[in-house]
């Protein structure tokens, strides 16, 4: 026998019914991005390998290692996209959009990158974000945070934690750059090899590290919020008075540097302790150079990206998210009782909101109840050669087992029944 085909490593397939669950939130997504005046952007999977070196980073993880690199047949080097924030900004300029002012996109849809897939990390995974672009004030940061901060809370989870930080701009940075340098450099033999090796490309990213022998050095590392510059401080403390004023809880984490070289001043992550080890629900900052970086006007920008398949991880360990009973299933009890039965199935499916499942094979009512139960529907509509001859249907109500009687030639009647019953 030949073996059956897996799916890739770190990939994985959406099955129903836990398709639902994602049906459910992005849903939710959209009215949400609708709510804040946000509209759908979608680029391609792929894009010129090119502009993820440039737009996120030759010295970061991402392009270092993660990156989904081929040739086409065409010898072009395509890389499937490992996040959205350079696509959209190489789409925004492409169709002008950023010409006419402020701009608000955002996207859902999956992402690539090539990690160690364990837990809440993945080869494919899928991101809702969104990118403000035009606005260099701390209310468009405010903006994007309430937005993430409002689905979080929408679902209640009370766990989620925000943390804030600022990593400063070009005049700030240097000086912090020089101090981390000249922190790190005397313990440079017994710093973990990846720190060792960034530290003089990118000494931010070693705040980063959660290597253990890397740990005592970063706690005693200075902090940026000690080293801004008067408009980074002055743009810092706006947002986190605006924050308050939302009542967004935060708290100011030194160690958010973020894994993406193009953000400065603002950066945040949303955290919950029911994630484990990848502990980052969503991500974002500032990033007021990338749009100029990759060849268009100074625009500067905000967003995030939230990872999907974290967010219902966190759904799922908050529980409750058993389906709940819908539709009904439309069982016929003989060759005579599915043909009288045909019609209405279809009236059934053309007038209710909720699924009418049919199943035609011959069957015991009993495997047919049992067909009903793997479909969660609610109520089993059972028409046998008892209830042909009496011209009547049995409505069975599975979640409190009990029937009721309904004429068979009116289908209006059962339509009235059943949404009456709220299903
Ligand atoms: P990021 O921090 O790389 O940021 O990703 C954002 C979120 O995507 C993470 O917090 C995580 O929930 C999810 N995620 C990332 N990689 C994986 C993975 N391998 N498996 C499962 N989930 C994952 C960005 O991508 C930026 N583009 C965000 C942004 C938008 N900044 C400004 N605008």
């Amino acid at each position: 026998m030949p073996e059956n085909p897996a799916a890739p490593r770190g990939t994985q397939d959406i099955l129903p019914p836990e398709s639902e669950d994602w049906n459910e939130l992005e849903g939710r997504i959209h009215a949400l991005a609708r709510r804040f005046g946000y509209g759908e952007i979608r680029t391609p999977a792929f894009e010129s390998t090119e502009l993820f070196v440039r737009g996120v980073g030759e010295t970061t993880d991402i392009v270092e290692k993660e990156m989904y690199t081929f040739k086409d047949k065409g010898g072009r080097s395509l890389t499937l996209r490992p996040e959205w924030t350079a696509a959209v900004v190489r789409a925004a300029l492409e169709h002008h959009l950023l010409t006419q002012g402020p701009l608000r996109l955002y996207y859902i849809g999956p992402i690539f990158r090539y990690e160690r897939p364990q837990r809440g990390r993945y080869r494919q995974s899928h991101q809702f974000g969104v990118e403000c672009f035009g606005y260099a004030g701390p209310e468009a940061d405010l903006e994007v945070i309430s937005m993430a901060w409002e689905l979080v809370r929408g679902y209640e989870v009370s766990d989620a934690a925000l943390n804030i930080n600022s990593i400063g701009d070009e005049t700030c940075r240097p000086r912090y750059r020089d101090a981390l340098l000249a922190h790190f450099r005397p313990y440079l033999s017994t710093l973990s090899e990846d720190s060792r090796r960034r530290l003089e490309r990118n000494p931010l990213r070693l705040l980063d590290s959660k290597d253990p022998a890397d740990r005592p050095y970063i706690e005693s590392a200075p902090t940026f919020e000690s080293m801004l510059c008067d408009a980074c401080k002055e743009h810092f403390e706006t947002l986190k008075s605006y924050l308050e004023l939302a009542k967004i809880p935060y708290v100011v984490n030194p160690r958010i540097v973020r894994g993406l070289d193009y953000y400065g001043r603002t950066v945040f992550e949303i955290t919950s302790s029911l994630l484990g080890a990848q502990s980052a629900l969503c991500g974002g900052g500032r990033y007021d150079g990338l749009v100029r970086e990759l060849g268009g006007p100074d625009v500067p920008a905000v967003g995030f990206a939230l990872g999907m398949e974290r967010f219902l991880m966190i759904l799922r360990a908050l529980g409750d998210r058993a389906q709940p009973r819908r539709g009904l299933q439309a069982i016929a009890l003989g060759t005579q009782a599915r043909v009288a039965l045909a019609p209405l199935i279809a009236e059934l499916r053309r007038k209710l909101d909720v699924p009418t499942y049919a199943d035609y094979e011959e069957r015991k009512l009993l495997a047919h109840l049992k067909i009903a139960d793997r479909n969660r529907a609610r109520y089993a509509l059972i028409l046998g050669s008892q209830e042909l001859a009496a011209g009547e249907l049995l409505l069975r109500d599975l979640e409190t087992r009990s029937d009721r009687r309904l004429p068979f030639d009116s289908a209006r009647v059962l339509i009235d029944t059943l949404v009456e019953a709220g299903i």
